[in-house]
């Protein structure tokens, strides 16, 4: 949700780091860009609407060179799409801003600012900020401290990074939007993620909320929220440049569905020790689930759909009781609380400002304890959980998630073995027996991948509709939703999914042959009932593309289409029933020629409410 680079140099001209870091972050928002460079007592300013390299092409027709700079890629929240909203933002050709995140009184602070004469030239809620700091600057207090005071006045959320005409020095602020700072020889940056800075610096401080920092090409200083200097620990990233490469694949999201049976199978190594599955792996901590008596899974997206899947698992093998539920709504509930209830939040990047919130508040309800399934290191939902459960999926790039779901998935089956472990529902055989089809789920997801030329030929009948209905029943419900989440995100196409049993009680109404409708159906217990369902959808003359497994015992004929993945694998069924529709997504929207990776008013980090 928009993306933070900017950086000081003793010796280089940054403008290559700043463009090279926005390419990076371009998945964080995508609908314009910008930076400012400080130049012999001057900013300069280039911003377009659209993609970097939009604004890549005029830096080259300016010859803008400079030491430091800061630069922006936007999704928009306040204002539109407009080359006047893009950032950065200027005060009066002296104060330069970018920003992430939202002011939520910007509207009382502009109405204060333009009492005092200032002229907005943007519907940013960002642009008030850049006024602001001019403002307190008047009576000539430092940068840093005009920055101070001014983060006092904002409300709401926020990572910014501030220069000056004048300036060899950035001075950056967060609240509730990730900020690091890059530290290298004679030259420091900062950044929203790691991402944007491999290339040029893999030493990191991940700042947090409260912090300001000042940043110069051969120091940096971090002080707190009452301006006391304060130290915070350097890691090392292991994010590697080649990890964001995309190698022989033609979008990031193909590439990161052909990278699961490696991120499964780096993922379920993580935890497993001389065979067995030990718990002591998760973040290094004793983790005790005897003592929970129940979970709430808080999530949104595609980890939503993750954590509706677990709720069978966690039932199933540890017979605890389950509730799953959507960040943003449990945040704005009257929730009542069970003692001795584990939180569980998924979230691939850490960062979802929803799920963050949600855990908050679940803490503010008296839960006691908190854990978190992510892939993102130290990232925001990390720091505020007592245990975290990475996922080894590396960097996702595409903005709609397929790795980072399937080893949340694997996670989430894991922890559930944990619970049934600890609680003693599960003895050391079946235990042995799970670890062992964990071990062959890569094979299995490897197999399911070998069906792309059928799904293929598939897409080519999805590419001409406008809508579409997916179908799944019990464990494979959430895979249906999935699905069809999956669908709209990239190919545009409306789809919605439903628990096959709920056909009858509505949604049938809309089968024609117009309608395709894609199920779920592996050889479980639900099969015969998902028969019938189909049934009722051909009865209609709708056209049925089922997702089967080897064993799954029907054949196609006019009308259904069937494609069929390896064996069935039980309750991991729906990790390898995940690929089909990722799959399918995937090309429809290379038939629809829609944005894959970055598909249109979306972004993969989602920072606002
Ligand atoms: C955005 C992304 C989705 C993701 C959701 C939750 O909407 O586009 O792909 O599922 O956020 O993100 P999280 O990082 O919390 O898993």
């Amino acid at each position: 949700m928009c993306g933070i680079v900017g950086g000081v140099s003793k010796n280089n001209n940054i403008v290559p780091i700043l463009i090279n870091g926005l390419e990076k972050l371009e998945y964080r928002g995508y609908d314009s860009a910008g930076i400012a460079i400080i130049n012999h007592n001057r900013i300069q300013r280039i911003r377009s609407v659209g993609r970097v390299s939009n604004i890549h092409k005029k830096i080259s027709q300016k010859n803008l060179k400079g030491k430091t700079g800061i630069g922006h890629t936007r999704w928009a929240t306040h204002g539109g799409v407009l080359e006047k909203n893009a950032h950065p933002h200027i005060s009066n050709n002296e104060i330069v801003v970018v920003h992430n995140g939202i002011i939520e009184n910007h509207a009382k602070l502009c109405d204060f600012l333009k009492n005092k004469n200032y002229i907005f030239k943007s519907e940013t809620d960002t642009e008030v900020i850049a006024h602001l700091i001019h403002y307190f600057r008047k009576n000539k207090p430092s940068l840093l401290e005009a920055v101070h005071k001014t983060c006092k006045k904002l409300e709401g959320a926020y990572a910014i990074a501030v220069s000056n005409k004048n300036s060899n020095e950035i001075i950056v602020a967060r609240n509730g939007c990730p900020l690091i700072i890059g530290v290298s020889e004679d030259q420091n940056f900062i950044a929203s993620d790691i991402s944007a800075l491999i290339s040029v610096t893999n030493n990191v401080i991940f700042l947090e909320d409260g912090d300001i920092a000042v940043i110069a090409s051969d120091s940096y200083k971090i002080f707190d929220d009452n301006l006391n200097q304060i130290n915070r620990k350097i890691y090392k990233s292991s994010v590697k440049e080649n990890q964001m490469e995309l190698g022989p694949y033609d979008h990031y999201m193909q590439k990161e569905i052909y990278e699961q049976p490696i991120a499964i199978a780096d993922t379920i190594e993580s935890i497993i020790d001389e065979g067995s599955i030990n718990p002591k792996l998760i973040g290094g901590l004793k983790f005790d689930a005897s003592k929970y008596e129940s979970i709430l899974i808080l999530a949104a997206g595609t980890s939503y759909y993750a954590g509706l899947t677990a709720k069978y698992w966690f039932e199933h093998l540890a017979k605890v009781p389950v509730n799953v539920e959507i960040a943003s709504e449990y945040r704005y509930r009257d929730a009542v609380t069970p003692k001795k209830q584990l939180i569980i939040t998924i979230s691939q990047s850490g960062e979802t400002l929803d799920t963050l919130e949600a855990l908050k508040q679940a803490k503010k309800n008296g839960n006691k304890n908190s854990l978190t399934i992510c892939n993102v290191q130290e990232s925001a939902i990390v720091r505020q959980s007592d245990y975290v459960f990475y996922t080894r999926a590396g960097v996702e790039i595409g903005v709609a998630s397929t790795k980072a779901f399937t080893t949340q998935l694997v996670c989430l089956f894991v922890l559930s073995l944990i619970f049934a472990k600890q609680r003693k529902k599960i003895t050391k055989k079946n235990e042995l027996a799970y670890i062992e089809e964990l071990r062959k789920l890569s094979g299995h997801i490897q197999t399911a991948l070998n069906l792309e030329p059928q799904i293929k030929a598939w897409a080519k009948k999805f590419s001409r509709k406008s809508n579409a209905l997916f179908l799944g029943r019990g464990i494979h419900y959430p895979i249906a939703l999935e699905g069809a989440l999956k669908l709209k995100e990239i190919s545009y196409i409306h789809a919605e999914a439903y628990p096959a049993g709920e056909l009858k009680h509505g949604p049938l109404a809309l089968v024609d042959k117009d309608l395709p409708v894609v199920v779920i159906a592996p050889n479980d217990k639900l099969l015969e009932k998902v028969k019938s369902n189909m049934q009722e959808v051909k009865a209609r003359g709708g056209e049925l593309f089922v997702i089967a497994d080897a064993d799954s015992q029907f054949d196609a004929e006019a009308g259904i289409h069937v494609i069929r993945t390896n064996r069935h694998v039980g309750i991991l069924s729906p990790i390898v029933h995940a690929i089909p529709v990722q799959l399918l997504a995937y090309h429809v929207a290379i038939s629809k020629k829609t944005d894959v990776d970055k598909p249109r008013n979306l972004a993969k980090s989602v920072t606002v409410e």
